[in-house]
């Protein structure tokens, strides 16, 4: 070789970010986020006008730190200028999820209420029971060497289901909410489009109606759930709006089950890929629950999530203006080798380091210990009751930039 040819310089920073965003990206985003994580851990890309962070230690801090804000609806309102005409931009930025000091501490009090450990424990016998009603199904599904699909008949039912036991959505409105939920979900995106914001508008105004509605039979005939807790709450005094109350049950329904359903397709798959493991799976209950922590780490659903500088910052040496936009790459923190040595590697024995999957600071996920319950009951039942379960085509994914998540798993149990 002339040693004077230029060694190819690799492809820039702005190169790896958007090649996230192409089919081969989406479906394997681990090696760009590698690339820029080690040449520029802190990126700021001017065109998005945003910081991205890809290590664990930085993204950890800046959850973890109140003066990083999360974009509220004041935000909204500075950068999204005719908000008022996307009710899905009303109920999102002013949400427990973006709302900041006072009002998400107010929020999220009231509604913790219906998420103490007693609460989620007292859910295991619901959740054992939906998952055998499912995997009967399945059962039946895949009985005589049949194709099933594992996300339409237990990974989008089962989450919906257990956030509808928690809410007091009964059992017969329930099918209705898979598509309701995945056209809100495109709230979440980065870059979301005219069509992103269309789908969003109706499935949050279809969404209010319902719990406005369901809020008059509560009212009528109060029951044991989190509708009828927040609506005392609401009848207390000025502690939460009616419109606050209507938007958090929406809120916990849409954030409890598209995420699970994503853990349940991803956990399930990275088993499948790894049959030692999974026959460890089969045989303890206990380590059922590492599988979904190691599966929420290497195939992290919500792949990252934002915040905004409330006072200029420095992090890693690069400086950050007050109101800069930090996105934390919570799929890139969850295989930093710093943290987890060799991160791509499927280990369910791993210990020690909490995952970001769920986040971190104020607005850790409130529904982290009921999403672990699903995940282990799921996982473990699944994989004793169907020893010899296998992919009978490649799975699809969503095409979604923040949520990773299977459409359809297809499987064969024989
Ligand atoms: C594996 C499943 C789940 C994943 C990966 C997940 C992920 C997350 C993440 C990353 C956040 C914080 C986003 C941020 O910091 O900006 C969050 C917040 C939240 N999650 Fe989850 N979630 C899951 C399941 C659930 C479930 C089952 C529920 C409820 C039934 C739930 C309810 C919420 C709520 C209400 C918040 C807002 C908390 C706040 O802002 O204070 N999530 N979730």
């Amino acid at each position: 070789m002339d040693p004077h040819t230029p060694l190819d310089p690799g492809p820039s920073s702005q190169e790896l970010l958007f090649s996230l965003f192409t089919p081969e990206g989406r479906e394997n985003p681990f090696p760009a986020l590698e690339a820029l994580r080690s040449t520029e851990p802190v990126y700021h890309d001017r065109d998005l006008d945003t910081y991205f962070l890809t290590t664990y230690a930085h993204c950890q801090a800046v959850l973890s730190d109140s003066a990083f804000r999360t974009p509220d609806l004041e935000w909204c309102a500075d950068h999204l200028p005719d908000w008022r005409e996307h009710p899905a931009a009303d109920f999102f930025y002013s949400s427990m999820l973006r709302a900041n000091q006072p009002d998400h501490t107010r929020l999220r009090r009231l509604v913790g209420a219906g998420f103490t450990p007693r609460r989620v424990a007292a859910l295991r016998g619901a959740v054992e029971e939906l998952t055998d009603g499912l995997l009967d199904t399945f059962a039946d599904a895949t009985a005589h060497g049949g194709t099933a699909d594992f996300q339409d008949l237990v990974g989008y039912p089962l989450p919906v289901a257990v956030v509808g036991e928690l809410i007091g959505v009964p059992a017969a409105d329930r099918p209705r909410f898979r598509g309701l939920g995945g056209d809100a979900s495109r709230l979440l995106e980065p870059v979301r489009t005219e069509e992103d914001w269309q789908r969003a508008d109706t499935a949050v105004t279809a969404l209010r109606g319902y719990f406005e509605d369901l809020l008059l039979r509560r009212a009528a005939e109060p029951r044991e759930d989190l509708a009828t807790v927040l609506l005392a709450a609401q009848e207390d005094g000025d502690r939460l709006t009616r419109k606050e109350l209507v938007d958090t049950l929406l809120l916990v329904f849409v954030a409890g089950f598209e995420t699970t359903t994503a853990m349940l397709g991803q956990a399930v798959h990275a088993l499948l890929l790894h049959p030692e493991q999974r026959a460890e799976v089969a045989a303890d209950p206990s380590l059922a629950e590492r599988a979904v922590d190691e599966s929420l780490r290497w195939d992290t659903p919500v792949q990252m999530t934002e915040r905004i500088a409330g006072a200029p910052a420095v992090i890693g040496g690069v400086e950050i203006p007050a109101g800069g936009n930090v996105t934390t790459v919570l799929a890139a923190a969850n295989r930093d080798p710093e943290q987890f040595p060799d991160p791509h590697r499927f280990d369910l024995h791993r210990s020690g380091t909490r995952v970001l999957s769920f986040s971190a600071g104020p607005h850790y996920c409130l529904g982290a210990a009921l999403a672990r319950l699903e995940g282990s009951v799921a996982l473990h039942r699944v994989f004793t009751r169907f020893p010899g379960l296998a992919l009978a085509a490649p799975p699809v994914r969503r095409e979604s930039f923040s949520l990773r998540v299977y459409e359809h798993l297809p499987l064969t149990a024989s």
